[in-house]
């Protein structure tokens, strides 16, 4: 403040979906055609931190993300600048300008790939609403602001196991994230990453969404008929921390979407065979168990995030190691780990 600036920084997860969000039924308020709920990680792995200062001597919004600047006039950020500030002047409605003739200089770094499917956007955007909110001393509701960045941002507002329901207004009121239960409700749940490509994604999610809901049959299908019920599952075993149901309908859900994707017109690829070796690993190794011990997810690209219990996770490592041994594609799967055992707790 003494150098005529208010500055804060704040730092965000991202979070991963077992019941995915995919397909809008409003562009541009970014509301969902169904439910989604999503684990939001803890650890320091994978995380977006942001800077904003915000004086009257800045002359324009700027932003920089991973050092370099980018254009402040994409609409998903005008939407978070302006949905910050209309809350900022509702707040301060005393007649404090806050909002109005201050500009932002913001200032965002991912400590991982950006744009590669490891849900860059969600943290990023949750980051930046949290961050603008706090800098103009706003309070409150922000998962609807942070939606209308990123959709899946909205479930980074919150800890632990979130779900973002899809609402029924037109006006978007509705559609908000809630959490479901704090990360402390199943401290023994772990989230492995297996980066198998760290390259950005061919197909953004926001044209493979909107494809998808143009041609696909089976995505309608899905969200209106498959999600609800999933839905209500899972907040189910999540509560009762009932890690069978819990993984059965993670890896149903993951290979839903990923049908939806090829279901697509043209159809849209984002698993690889590295990806498809994973997911018959995980089946190869629940069924030697005789119990489901590890579940996998794919977002809108090839990279595995692994769900396991503490129990499990060394020797699921153990025969991952030997199902992908060094001289195969063993890189990918143990040395191509950089993020490794990201717990919840
Ligand atoms: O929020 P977006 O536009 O990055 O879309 C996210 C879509 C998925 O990651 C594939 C699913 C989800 O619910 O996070």
């Amino acid at each position: 403040k003494a150098l005529g600036f208010n500055m804060v920084t704040c730092s965000a997860p991202v979070n991963i979906a077992v019941i995915k969000y995919w397909g809008k039924r409003d562009e541009e308020l970014i509301l969902p055609i169904n439910s989604s709920l999503s684990v939001t990680l803890h650890q320091d792995q994978l995380r977006t931190t942001t800077t904003v200062a915000c004086s009257r001597s800045f002359e324009e919004d700027r932003i920089w993300l991973n050092g370099r600047e980018e254009d402040i006039t994409l609409p998903r950020l005008q939407s978070c600048l302006r949905e910050v500030r209309r809350l900022a002047r509702k707040r301060h409605s005393d007649g404090d300008p806050a909002g109005l003739s201050h500009k932002f200089h913001i200032c965002s770094v991912n400590n991982f790939p950006t744009a590669a499917g490891l849900a860059s956007s969600a943290a990023g955007y949750a980051c930046l609403v949290y961050s603008l909110a706090r800098v103009l001393g706003v309070e409150g509701e922000l998962s609807v602001v942070a939606r209308q960045g990123s959709g899946s941002a909205c479930r980074s507002m919150y800890g632990g196991f979130v779900q973002w329901t899809m609402g029924q207004r037109e006006d978007g009121k509705d559609s908000i994230a809630q959490q479901v239960a704090p990360e402390t409700n199943w401290p023994e749940l772990r989230v492995l990453v297996l980066v198998v490509s760290a390259e950005r994604k061919l197909v953004g999610s926001t044209s493979g969404m909107q494809t998808s809901v143009e041609t696909s049959s089976l995505l309608k299908h899905r969200a209106e008929c498959v999600v609800p019920g999933r839905m209500e599952q899972m907040i189910r075993a999540v509560k009762k921390r009932d890690f069978a149901t819990f993984a059965e309908l993670t890896m149903k859900d993951s290979n839903q979407f990923h049908a939806t994707c090829l279901d697509t017109y043209p159809p849209v690829f984002y698993l690889n065979d590295v990806s498809r070796r994973i997911i018959n690993l995980v089946h190869r190794y629940n069924r030697h168990c005789g119990e489901t011990r590890v579940a996998y997810s794919f977002d809108a690209g090839p990279n595995a995030v692994i769900f396991t219990l503490q129990e499990h996770t060394a020797e699921f490592f153990q025969v991952g190691g030997t199902f992908f041994p060094p001289e195969t594609n063993g890189e990918q799967f143990l040395k191509g780990l950089p993020i490794t055992g990201v717990t919840l707790s």
